[in-house]
């Protein structure tokens, strides 16, 4: 699906990778983009519309699905990565309220606009939903994880309504989230780039940068996506 004359709806779009991939819908051509932020968001570009949204809010989840009447993507990309080693286990629920529920009441809220459209839905996830960084961020890797899962049975959920459900796992990316850490990120205006072409061509699983590309081939021929696939059609006894 591309996003030229279509409506997107980015979570977490006022900074970091959010921020480019509204910039980057808005240069392919969206006619709306729903830049979703916990703070109001000044934009001079007039296709976009600002709603207030904290993704572990019920009452702002609600208040922004009803202002928002047609919908082609929904973009999860809000999160949080707080280093951890599992000790507290409030650590692991800020995680998981933000990254898996918070990506999950947002994807219920606006599945009926995505599904009338037969649109997409992108989450935002990690490499390290697929393997964990145990010694920095386990709490994080574990929300990304069951956020992965939500994701791929969301996707044989809804494939029968004509909505795509599209899984990004991206490597480092050069964001606030990672200041600090001396390793090679990728810019996210590149990973925005990578991710729409990716949507484009549909690519389930989205790897948008070097350090998580090479993954690609591996994941695509794995016993993961395999099995996968042919879980997603096995169907309770009787029905
Ligand atoms: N950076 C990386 O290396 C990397 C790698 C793989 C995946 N990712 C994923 O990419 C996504 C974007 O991360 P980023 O690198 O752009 O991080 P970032 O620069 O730290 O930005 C995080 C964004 O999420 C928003 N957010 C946090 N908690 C929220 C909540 N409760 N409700 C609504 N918005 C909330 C933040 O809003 P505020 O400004 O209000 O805090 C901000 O807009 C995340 O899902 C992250 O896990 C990042």
């Amino acid at each position: 699906m591309t996003v030229r004359d279509k409506a997107v709806l980015v979570t977490g779009a006022n900074r970091g990778l959010g921020q480019a991939l509204a910039a980057e819908a808005l240069a392919r051509g969206a006619t709306r983009v729903y830049a979703c932020t916990r703070q109001p968001l000044a934009h001079p570009d007039d296709r976009v519309t600002s709603l207030r949204l904290d993704v572990t809010s019920t009452a702002q989840i609600r208040a922004a699905a009803s202002q928002v009447q047609s919908l082609d993507m929904l973009i999860n990309n809000a999160g949080i990565m707080l280093r951890d080693d599992l000790t507290d286990p409030a650590v692991l629920e800020r995680h998981l309220a933000v990254n898996l529920f918070g990506t999950y009441a947002v994807t219920q809220a606006f599945l009926p606009a995505v599904t009338r459209s037969r649109g997409a839905i992108v989450n935002i996830l990690s490499v390290n939903a697929l393997a964990p960084l145990p010694l920095m961020i386990p709490a994080y890797s574990v929300s990304k994880a069951a956020a992965f899962s939500l994701t791929q049975s969301l996707r044989a959920l809804v494939a029968g309504q004509g909505v795509r459900v599209h899984a990004v796992l991206p490597g480092p990316v050069d964001t606030d989230m990672t200041r600090g850490s001396d390793i090679p990120k990728a810019s996210p205006e590149s990973v925005a780039l990578a991710i729409f072409d990716a949507v484009d061509n549909g690519e389930e699983e989205i790897f948008p940068d070097p350090a998580s590309a090479p993954i690609a081939a591996h994941w695509r021929d794995g016993v993961a996506k395999l099995l996968e696939r042919q879980l997603a059609h096995v169907a309770p006894i009787g029905s």
